[in-house]
């Protein structure tokens, strides 16, 4: 790895990465399994990235990568593994089984998690991290020697040059918009509503995931471990999470997600976070500019109905570690060259799974709508075709796909 000596200003390493999410981490622990060498540079603090409640489910391919790259062994004792998801509505529930269907299923290990794991592995390889850092900046993308300056936590300016740089700076981070705009095309699409999320300290009321759709609108039961519970209720844009009292929260999950209904019971207990997430979908190309690359929510965003966020950062980087190494290390450039339009194959299709699931559950106040909704709920509830495309999407394609 690359040393510098203390008090230096300039790094030298093969690839600079941006943002130490979890793109940027299994990056760089993947490109250090391929002998390649990278540093990583983070505007926040180790802790804080840690810490951010955010994606909950990992699909197959994202469980078989994390094996293959030796962490699963926490996953493996502490992640659960779940056959299906529940989709109801009002008088129905109907469990979708994804092994049956695919022979595929998913994991619940939250993102703190696979976070915690990933900073493990790099401490113990003795790589290279800057965490609070600011000014970060892109320069000299189209040369084949790229560079990041940055202002370290000490204040120190620093540029660390390299062979390429990687923008993994989520979708407010300064790598996307280095694509120049002629070359750089953008795709959007705002929800007309957001999710109102909870963590609270109580056992799961449900084996497995439910996906409810009411006429009040669609609510969520996720899950972190046997003790903590993660739940969803679709609200407007805009709202303040403080003017949902738990009370209101619980009993608005109650009524949505069927408390009663065949005896099926939710039980309340202390809220320990609370926050307003709102929806879009955003997908930026190309993924590749020059010597730089993109990957996670740095490139694409999807709303979180269906949980692809994560697991689509995660396919990005399984398909761009290999494609580094063999640039890097054999002078291969294909990869390289495939690198984006190979990944935004799969970004199109998650985000049109993502869209799908978000337009099938949340309520428009459309009445017309509201029919066509019940009517593709019953379809992909009853036609083993219509559950078997479902459960492909969610338990998710091979990477490479
Ligand atoms: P990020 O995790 O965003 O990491 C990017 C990193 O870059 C950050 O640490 C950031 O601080 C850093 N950075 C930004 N700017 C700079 C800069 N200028 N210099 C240096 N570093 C910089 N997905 C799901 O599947 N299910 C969910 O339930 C879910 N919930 C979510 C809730 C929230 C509030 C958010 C924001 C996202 C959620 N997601 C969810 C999406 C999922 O968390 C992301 O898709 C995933 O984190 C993407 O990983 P990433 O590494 O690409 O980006
Ligand atoms: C979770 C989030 C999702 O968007 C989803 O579809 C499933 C689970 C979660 O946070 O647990």
């Amino acid at each position: 790895m690359t040393t510098t000596p203390a008090g230096a200003a300039d790094l030298r390493t093969q690839v600079a990465i941006i943002g130490a999410g979890p793109a940027g981490m299994l990056l760089s622990h993947l490109l250090a399994a391929g002998g390649v060498e990278s540093v990583v540079v983070e505007s926040r603090s180790a802790e804080y990235v840690a810490s951010r409640i955010r994606a909950g489910i990992l699909e197959q391919s994202t469980v078989d990568l994390m094996r293959s790259a030796g962490l699963g062994d926490r996953l493996g004792r502490e992640g659960h593994e779940h056959r299906g998801i529940y989709l109801q509505w009002p008088q129905e529930r109907h469990h979708l089984d994804f092994v049956d269907l695919t022979g595929r299923s998913v994991f619940v290990y939250g993102q703190t998690e696979v976070q915690k794991d990933l900073v493990a592995a790099r401490t113990a390889a003795g790589q290279e991290d800057h965490y609070e850092i600011t000014d970060t900046a892109l320069h000299d993308l189209g040369t084949d020697r790229p560079s990041v300056t940055f202002t370290d936590s000490s204040g120190a300016a620093r540029r660390v040059t390299a062979d390429v740089v990687v923008g993994c700076d989520g979708s407010f981070g300064p790598s996307r918009s280095s694509v120049p705009a002629p070359v750089r095309q953008t795709w959007e699409k705002t929800y007309p509503y957001s999710w109102l999320g909870i963590l609270a300290d109580v056992a799961p009321s449900t084996d497995e995931l439910i996906y409810a759709w009411h006429p009040d609108g669609f609510a969520m039961h996720s899950m972190r471990s046997a003790t903590v519970s993660r739940l969803y209720l679709q609200v407007p844009n805009g709202t303040d999470p403080q003017t949902w009292s738990d009370d209101r929260i619980w009993e608005s999950l109650a009524t949505r997600l069927g408390h009663g209904q065949d005896g099926w019971q939710l039980t309340p207990g202390p809220i320990t976070e609370k926050s307003v997430l709102p929806m879009r979908s955003n997908v930026s190309t190309p993924m590749r500019h020059g010597r730089l690359f993109l990957a996670g929510d740095a490139a694409h965003i999807v709303p979180p109905t269906g949980a692809k966020g994560l697991n689509l950062a995660v396919a990005d980087v399984g398909l761009l570690a290999p494609a580094l190494v063999d640039l890097l290390r054999r002078n291969d450039s294909r990869l390289a060259d495939a690198y984006s339009e190979t990944a935004l194959r799969r970004v199109w299709r998650c985000t049109h799974f993502s869209w799908w699931m978000t337009t099938m559950l949340h309520t428009s106040g459309d009445e017309f709508d509201q029919q066509l909704q019940l009517s593709q709920l019953r379809w992909v509830t009853s036609s083993e075709a219509g559950a078997t495309g479902l459960a492909e999407n969610y338990a998710g394609l091979p990477i490479g796909f």
